[in-house]
């Protein structure tokens, strides 16, 4: 940080604005391959606190993609300026109390754990959301690796591009043989005994 750049110490501080919402802000990381589900049960998740009166924001590849992060593709190294801008934003959005979701195929350990460094060990949960990259080809919702096969994507995660699957994440989500609400209640039973700590 620059030396002549001194933060400010505000007055509300992120507990009071935990005591006004009624909840503590964490971040709900989901990592895996495109076509995985990651959205999906991100989606149904948020949706169900929503219902239970969480207050939430769900944070998505593509989405970002095509605002903040838009000067972006996807070789190592802007992969990289990708996860890290985002946990930045959802760093933002934890300290403002939000149960902040985010999906991201995020394919490097050393990324997630940065993020997890950023937000805070007691605040980050990492779910991994694993499909056979297999799975993920033949169901190619959005047909990208069809087109990454046919050589038309360069660098694309899982068929030229790593994926690094989490070693020890909070959650791992089989979704073989899961319904999406399944996979959504799992995470949702783990984050009320989160809830409590
Ligand atoms: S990340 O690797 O930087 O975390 P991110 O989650 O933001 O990726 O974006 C992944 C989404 O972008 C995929 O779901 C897919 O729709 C699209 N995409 C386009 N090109 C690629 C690529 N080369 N590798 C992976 N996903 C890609």
């Amino acid at each position: 940080m620059n030396e002549n750049i001194i933060p400010h110490s505000f007055q509300v501080a992120r507990t009071d604005r935990e005591k006004l919402m009624g909840q503590k802000g964490c971040l709900l990381w989901f990592t895996g391959l495109s076509g995985s589900g990651k959205s999906t049960i991100a989606n149904q998740v948020e949706l169900r606190l929503f219902e239970l009166g969480v207050h939430t924001y769900l944070l998505d590849g593509d989405n970002v993609r095509s605002g903040l992060n838009g000067d972006l593709g996807f070789t190592d190294q802007d992969r990289i300026e990708n996860i890290r801008r985002i946990a930045e934003v959802a760093n933002l959005m934890v300290d403002a109390g939000l149960v902040v979701l985010a999906s991201f195929v995020s394919p490097f350990i050393s990324d997630r754990q940065k993020v997890r460094e950023t937000i805070g060990e007691d605040r980050f949960v990492e779910i991994y959301v694993n499909t056979p990259l297999e799975e993920c080809e033949r169901r190619d919702v959005k047909g990208l690796y069809a087109k990454a096969r046919d050589g038309k994507i360069p660098n694309f995660t899982g068929i030229d591009s790593p994926y690094e699957a989490p070693i020890k994440p909070e959650i791992e989500l089989q979704t073989m043989g899961s319904s999406v609400e399944e996979s959504a209640r799992e995470v949702t039973d783990y984050l009320a005994s989160f809830m409590k700590q």
